[in-house]
């Protein structure tokens, strides 16, 4: 087992995690009062696991963390703050922390944690889980809008399926865990769900997780929403965190529908993606919409090249101008969907229009999406089918 480092000022901090850890591993636990000298220690290695206590400054803790995560090092951080708010949780996840738990966590909480950031920091190691590893990895794109009814699950389902007809291995991820109809668009029964994957805890695995997806006729895998609204609970930022994780590692391509909020479910996937494909319409209060979500996605620190908007109804005769929308929001628009009766239709057969009417406008714009999406992920130009 690997050594424990704690970075407090206290030694007391250094003692409470010993004492945690105590029944679970024969760790050592090494206690430094400052940052620069965990650091230096990381580099040097023979570390399992770093944990920042409450003492350390957040801001200067997570620049850390940044910089060994970029020199590479799969050491596990947990960071113990104060108090856990939701901003101190998502800088946290984007920084490469794995988990975040409150100073005064009762010890069971606290070994918990500990020992799953040691799982994890091992399963890196042995090179089978996170970016930094020589094993290949899936390329998450979130669907999203904060409007209901502009299109998010018509996108992801057919960009999904159309993928799987480019010999992509994919699985498409129902995170509108309350009112979720992939299941319905893809007419698949949902004899299993997410709920499933929530409920075997800590012993998820890759093999476990496939079990708990259901395939379609076009070869893609979908994790479906819960069937009960009030199941949603249970799923978890974590949880969610998990299952993504492992997804990444077991297809090309993880495409998640989103419900329209940004809730803590969709942080979390936003967390893990590589594209965000924000849906707009023509309309003055999607418009407005989009521009206010592509203002928060800015302050979660998501730049402009990793987000799409894909213009749903482009044809609309309505009174705004392609170009009128482009400047309301501040963003190019990179796809243009155009208003299909196909589509409803599609959607009413649960067919995936891609494959109901293969050769309609709208079926074509979905298939050049999916193209796109794997010519900038693989790094080339022009048609990649
Ligand atoms: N381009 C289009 N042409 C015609 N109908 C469309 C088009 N896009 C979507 N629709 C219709 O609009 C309805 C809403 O689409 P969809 O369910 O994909 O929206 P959503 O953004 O996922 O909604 P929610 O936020 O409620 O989950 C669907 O019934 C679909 O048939
Ligand atoms: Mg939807």
């Amino acid at each position: 087992m690997k050594s424990v480092l704690v970075c407090d000022a206290q030694i007391d901090y250094a003692k409470k995690i010993a004492k945690a850890l105590a029944e679970v591993s024969d760790a050592e636990v090494v206690h430094v009062a400052g940052l620069p000298e965990a650091c230096k220690r990381i580099r040097a290695g023979g570390l399992g696991l770093l944990v920042v206590g409450p003492d350390m400054a957040l801001d200067d803790a997570l620049v850390s963390v940044r910089e060994i995560r970029d020199e590479g090092s799969q050491i596990g951080v947990v960071l113990c703050p104060a108090e856990v708010t939701q901003e101190i949780l998502h800088a946290a996840l984007r920084s490469g922390v794995d988990d975040v738990v409150s100073s005064g966590a009762l010890l069971a909480e606290m070994r918990g944690v500990l020992e799953e950031a040691l799982r994890r920091a091992r399963r890196r190691c042995a090179g089978t889980d996170e970016p930094g590893s020589p094993a290949p990895r899936g390329h998450v794109v979130t669907v999203l809008s904060m409007k209901g009814g502009v299109g998010k699950t018509v996108v992801a389902s057919n960009v999904a399926v159309a993928l799987a007809g480019l010999e992509k291995s994919v699985v498409l991820v129902d995170l509108d865990l309350q009112f979720g109809d992939v299941g319905i668009m893809l007419g698949l029964e949902p004899v299993q769900t997410i709920v499933g994957a929530v409920q075997s805890g800590d012993r998820l695995d890759a093999e476990m997780l496939r079990g708990f997806l259901i395939e379609h006729a076009s070869g893609l895998r979908a994790l479906l929403a819960p069937t009960l609204p009030e199941d949603a609970e249970i799923v978890t930022a974590s949880r969610i965190d998990r299952i993504i994780g492992l997804l990444v590692s077991m297809f090309d391509y993880v495409i998640i529908d989103t419900p329209p909020s940004l809730d803590e479910a969709v942080l979390t996937a936003l967390d893990r993606s590589d594209r965000v494909v924000v849906v707009t319409m023509m309309d003055v209060a999607s418009v407005k919409n989009s521009r206010v979500s592509l203002q928060k996605l800015r302050q979660l620190g998501y730049n402009g090249a990793l987000v799409d908007i894909m213009l749903n109804r482009a044809d609309s005769k309505v009174f705004l101008k392609v170009e009128e929308v482009e400047q309301a929001i501040g963003m190019p628009i990179k796809y243009r969907l155009p208003s299909d009766l196909q589509i409803p239709r599609s959607v009413n057969k649960g067919v995936p229009v891609v494959i109901d009417a293969p050769r309609s406008q709208p079926a074509k714009v979905l298939q050049e999406t999916a193209k796109t999406i794997v010519a900038e992920r693989e790094g080339v130009h022009g048609d990649v089918a």
